[in-house]
């Protein structure tokens, strides 16, 4: 059995997601070590999840950096010193430098709340309903410096319900979030997927679309 990937987690709140990981490294689901939890507020309950984890943790706060890039490249500093191999962006609320983020190229990932590429950003399930969607669902992909833009690794879908609030939708895409995630994660470490210069491969094809969530918690080719 090969040894753990070491993974660093950023999360600036709840962390749900970080749960998730660290219960499927606790089940043997996941071979991977969550060596660091960093977040920019000090007060997020991620950080504290971590803790009673006895994971390391950090929160670095932005104010005390002169602009984004002096932040960002301290924080990133720090995250190499954690010997993580991969990063994982689980609900970190800051966009990132491109100068901080070029070394981590193929080696960091963010799950976004909608079905990229549309509804980049904030609000996602606000705006799914005002487009009057049929379907939402939740992306990881591969983080550049464009937003929300980076290439697709896999996605989970599900249907919009009459009656539907961005709350409800929330709730029922979160435990659907936490499936991608861990999945994602998995195919990483396992090195089952990864970037290369011509896109995202999986199994050493290279993917036309993004996987997408099985219910039995695979990915599957879409
Ligand atoms: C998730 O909805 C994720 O898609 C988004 O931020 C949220 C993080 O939730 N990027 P949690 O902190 O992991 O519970």
């Amino acid at each position: 059995m090969p040894s753990p990937t070491p993974i660093a987690v950023l999360a600036s709140g709840r962390g749900s997601n970080l749960a998730a990981l660290i219960d499927a490294r606790r089940e043997g689901r996941l071979a991977a070590d969550i060596v660091l939890v960093a977040g920019d507020k000090a007060a997020a309950p991620a950080l504290r999840r971590a803790e009673a984890e006895g994971i390391a943790t950090l929160a670095l706060d932005p104010q005390g950096y002169p602009d984004r890039r002096s932040y960002d490249l301290a924080l990133f500093e720090r995250v190499a010193a954690s010997g993580a191999a991969l990063v994982v962006l689980a609900g970190f609320m800051r966009v990132l430098d491109a100068a901080a983020l070029a070394p981590w190229a193929g080696r960091m990932i963010n799950l976004h709340p909608s079905l990229l590429p549309k509804y980049r950003g904030l609000h996602t399930h606000r705006r799914v309903l005002e487009a009057g969607d049929a379907e939402h669902g939740a992306s990881v992909h591969f983080v550049t410096p464009e937003l929300d833009g980076g290439p697709l690794i896999a996605q989970v879908r599900m249907p919009v319900l009459a009656g539907d609030s961005a709350e409800s939708l929330a709730a029922r895409l979160q435990p659907l979030e936490h499936r991608l995630l861990v999945a994602c994660v998995a195919a990483l470490v396992t090195g089952c997927i990864a970037l290369r210069a011509d896109g995202v491969h999986a199994d050493d094809r290279r993917l036309d679309a993004p996987l997408q969530l099985a219910v039995d918690g695979s990915l599957q080719s879409a």
